[in-house]
């Protein structure tokens, strides 16, 4: 008997060249190849899923045990196996509830420590917490990875509802970012958040060192105008900053899934608790609805099935994603750490090869700038790109509605372009009527010609609110998880990161010359040669 991946790779076989459009004279396809949760409406429709398809991959991820699976994260068991962690970053949002994780509730300790942030954001944002040189202007906050994509974007995505000190993000460890971070603050009237899950983290680590030297150019007591993030109590102390601004998080917050806790402070004194408060709720929201929502009706399930569709059937190795939503415009990074570091893995849970394709290649940027780069590719390259958009209905800037329209526009029209395409007919006519004919009629013709059939799904959203920006980050946290578990991998381990880590640190003796580098490779040793030549060495 044909396995249900069997009968979705035969299914996409048989499918690979149907045109887009003729679904729609099929069937009332629009109305039901789309989804709606708390005003967002997703809709897929404009991809070559059938109706027997789509019962086809909703049987693969009852198959799969997706809906055990959720159902053990959300109540604290292990499934981050090969590190022995529960996964429970939807307890930093649902504050009200009760999680236990070895026997005991976890959740009075997030409240107690959302309970001081909250305390910590009124203190600064009111004038009471200060620095040397009076209120609080500034705000750096020093991480990378999960330590900055998650409260970067946020804070970006939020602008409108921003009324406290500005923020910046330092991550690299390349100097030139703290030091033109820097280059245009007084340290006297600037509060350091050093954001690091481990702090150990060699990018920033280090450039905590810079910005503590920094400090200390103007400020007698520099580590009062630090704070830390992070599950090292121990590390934070021997930084020398006082408890009473170390906000400490568990080992069960994945780095990539923190902007919910402690590691959002950042944002949290940019727009205020209660804003913070309302980007928690909106998450919540959709982590209630991926709990409970049929799979058919289902944001995160459905997101993760055309993913799945896509990315393991198809064969389409990358997808883009495409905010017409300027405000958005880290949202492409933030999902490259997010599903690339969750779901790029090449063995399954019991340490087995897998015997398909992991996660896809991630990327994007917003539109309708991506349109004046990368879309041609994307349009009349011999390669699908799947292409997810996303619009909101109304943008923040009455008197800009007129624009506001344009934009989305603009990305209707992507996704309609995409699906219909231009016959060879078609682009001949437009040629005839510039008066060509003949041979080069038929030459110009030619590269006017879209295939079209290229599928895309849109996410139409009321409003970028606190609420929907959290409902909508929650929902591509959980597809993530969908995908992972349809393909058997754990998505919260991260051991691929190691390996150029370790490397890193045995090299820097290599560069300043203090090892001859026995048992480097040719090319890696001509390098720092060079390298140090540069420097002259
Ligand atoms: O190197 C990868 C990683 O571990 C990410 O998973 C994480 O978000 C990032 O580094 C930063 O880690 P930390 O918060 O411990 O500094």
């Amino acid at each position: 008997m044909m396995t249900i991946w069997n009968k979705l790779s035969a299914q996409a076989e048989a499918v690979r060249n149907r045109p887009l459009l003729e679904l729609f004279e099929i069937e009332a396809r629009a109305g039901s190849f789309s989804a709606e949760a708390g005003g967002l409406l997703f809709d897929y429709s404009k991809t070559n899923i059938d109706a027997e398809t789509r019962d086809l991959l909703i049987a693969l991820a009852e198959e799969r045990g997706v809906a055990a699976r959720r159902e053990a994260m959300f109540t604290g068991a292990k499934i981050n196996e090969t590190e022995g962690r529960a996964v429970l970053h939807t307890a930093l949002r649902n504050l009200d509830g009760s999680v236990l994780v070895d026997g005991a509730d976890v959740m009075p300790a997030v409240r107690e420590t959302h309970a001081r942030m909250v305390a910590f954001a009124h203190d600064l944002r009111a004038g009471r917490f200060t620095g040397q040189g009076g209120a609080i202007t500034d705000v750096v906050n020093i991480g990378i990875g999960g330590s900055d994509l998650g409260p970067a974007m946020a804070v970006l995505a939020l602008a409108p509802y921003h009324d406290g000190p500005r923020c910046h993000f330092v991550s690299n460890v390349d100097g030139a970012h703290i030091h033109d971070i820097l280059a245009g603050l007084n340290p006297a009237t600037t509060l350091v958040i050093v954001a690091s899950k481990t702090f150990t983290t060699i990018e920033t680590m280090t450039n905590a060192e810079t910005a503590r030297r920094w400090m200390a150019t103007k400020v007698s007591d520099p580590a009062a105008q630090f704070a830390a993030l992070s599950t090292a109590g121990d590390k934070t102390a021997a930084f020398g900053i006082d408890p009473s601004r170390v906000f400490g998080f568990e080992d069960w917050v994945g780095g990539r899934y923190s902007m919910w806790g402690p590691i959002g402070l950042s944002l949290m004194l940019a727009v205020g608790p209660e804003t913070f408060d309302r980007m928690l709720a909106g998450a919540a929201a959709m982590d209630r609805h991926f709990r409970t929502a049929p799979f058919a009706q289902n944001l995160p399930v459905l997101l993760a099935l055309v993913g799945i569709w896509h990315n393991q059937f198809c064969g389409y190795a990358t997808r883009a994603v495409l905010p017409y939503e300027q405000r958005l415009a880290r949202l492409p990074a933030y999902l490259q750490q997010l599903e690339m570091e969750s779901n790029g893995k090449r063995v399954s849970m019991d340490g087995a090869d897998l015997s398909y394709h992991s996660g896809p290649v991630v990327w994007g940027e917003p539109g309708t700038n991506g349109q004046h780069a990368f879309y041609q590719l994307i349009h009349q390259g011999t390669r699908v790109i799947p292409c997810e958009f996303m619009v909101g209905a109304e943008g923040h800037e009455p008197d800009l509605a007129h624009q506001h329209l344009l934009l989305v526009a603009n990305c209707l029209a992507q996704s309609e372009a995409l699906m219909r395409g231009r016959s060879l007919d078609e682009a001949r006519e437009i040629m005839r009527a510039k008066g060509l004919e003949g041979a080069e009629l038929e030459r110009q013709a030619r590269h006017r010609v879209f295939p079209g059939s290229r599928p895309s799904t849109t996410l139409l959203y009321p409003k970028l609110t606190p609420e929907t920006f959290g409902a909508i980050v929650a929902l591509y946290e959980h597809r993530v998880f969908v995908e992972g578990v349809i393909l058997g991998i754990n998505s919260f381990d991260q051991w691929g990161v190691e390996l150029g880590k370790e490397l890193a640190l045995a090299l820097a003796p290599v560069l300043d010359g203090s090892s001859d580098g026995a048992g480097k490779d040719g090319s890696t040793l001509r390098l720092a040669a060079r390298f140090r030549a540069a420097q002259g060495g």
